[in-house]
């Protein structure tokens, strides 16, 4: 797991935004794993505003909400389109998000996982964190080997996603599961803020166990996580990383 240590969320997202381009400008065929939530928020801003073409880009998404359509607006679909996809004049056909208005929620999973297999694989899969260590809808417990399915969220997750006022939009959730991200070929985590330096020092530094899903990410081949000093500052060997990013002992490395 390679670590970068940015001074704020700008410039994790800045530096996020580079590498996602980056990738795109070697294949512009690029399959792309897009992630929910407030943490790419920033990312997304920047990749639409960039030059870099999306249109030739295939995109999937790691989970959608259960009983709601594309249309709705607390949707994984819906946050999306009006934070990138709407703006990079994709071709539909490109797009193949999680649904969560299906009826068989078990052969939609099992279809998605054909869908993915047919593009080639993911070649760089965006994640994020929640605070109690699940990575797309994976919740502590999840086997490290799953695959897309659907899931039952936390009272954990449920907080983090409720609406000031409003209950909960669904319970429920369709995920890839970590078996399904581990297989994407690049993994680029982003996380943002001293609310999640513990869950950070755990996942990273932690003991591999499905009670933390994102300590998965220590046996992945080729995963960057890019964290801002908040949320790297209950790491231990944080200035170790620094130094490692700043002195990479490859040449050509950048
Ligand atoms: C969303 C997702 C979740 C979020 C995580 C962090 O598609 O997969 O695992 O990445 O809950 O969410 P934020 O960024 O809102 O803290």
């Amino acid at each position: 797991m390679e670590i970068l240590i940015e001074r704020d969320y700008d410039a994790v997202c800045e530096r996020a935004s580079a590498v996602v381009r980056e990738a795109v400008k070697k294949k512009p065929s690029l399959v792309l794993g897009l992630a929910t939530g407030k943490t790419p928020v920033g990312l997304y801003e920047r990749l639409r505003k960039s030059t870099t073409s999306f249109k030739a880009v295939r995109f999937f998404n790691l989970d959608e909400l259960y009983g709601v359509g594309p249309e709705h607006e607390e949707s994984f679909n819906h946050f999306l389109r009006v934070n990138l996809l709407d703006h990079l004049k994709v071709p539909e056909k490109n797009v193949k998000l999680l649904r969560g208005d299906v009826k068989d929620l078990d052969k939609a999973a099992e279809d998605y996982e054909k869908a993915i297999k047919k593009a080639g694989g993911i070649d760089l899969q965006i994640l994020g964190v929640g605070n109690n260590g699940h990575i797309a809808f994976n919740e502590p417990g999840s086997s490290l080997g799953s695959r897309t399915r659907p899931k039952t969220l936390t009272d954990e997750t449920l907080a983090q996603y409720r609406k000031p006022g409003k209950e909960p939009v669904s319970n429920f959730a369709l995920t890839m599961g970590c078996g399904t991200i581990m297989d994407a070929r690049r993994l680029l985590m982003i996380v943002s803020g001293e609310g999640k330096s513990a869950v950070v020092r755990e996942f990273i530094e932690g003991p591999v166990t499905a009670e933390i899903p994102a300590s998965v990410l220590q046996f992945h081949p080729s995963a960057l996580v890019i964290l801002d000093e908040a949320a790297a500052s209950k790491l231990k060997r944080r200035d170790y990383y620094k130094w490692v990013a700043s002195n990479k002992w490859r040449a050509g490395q950048k």
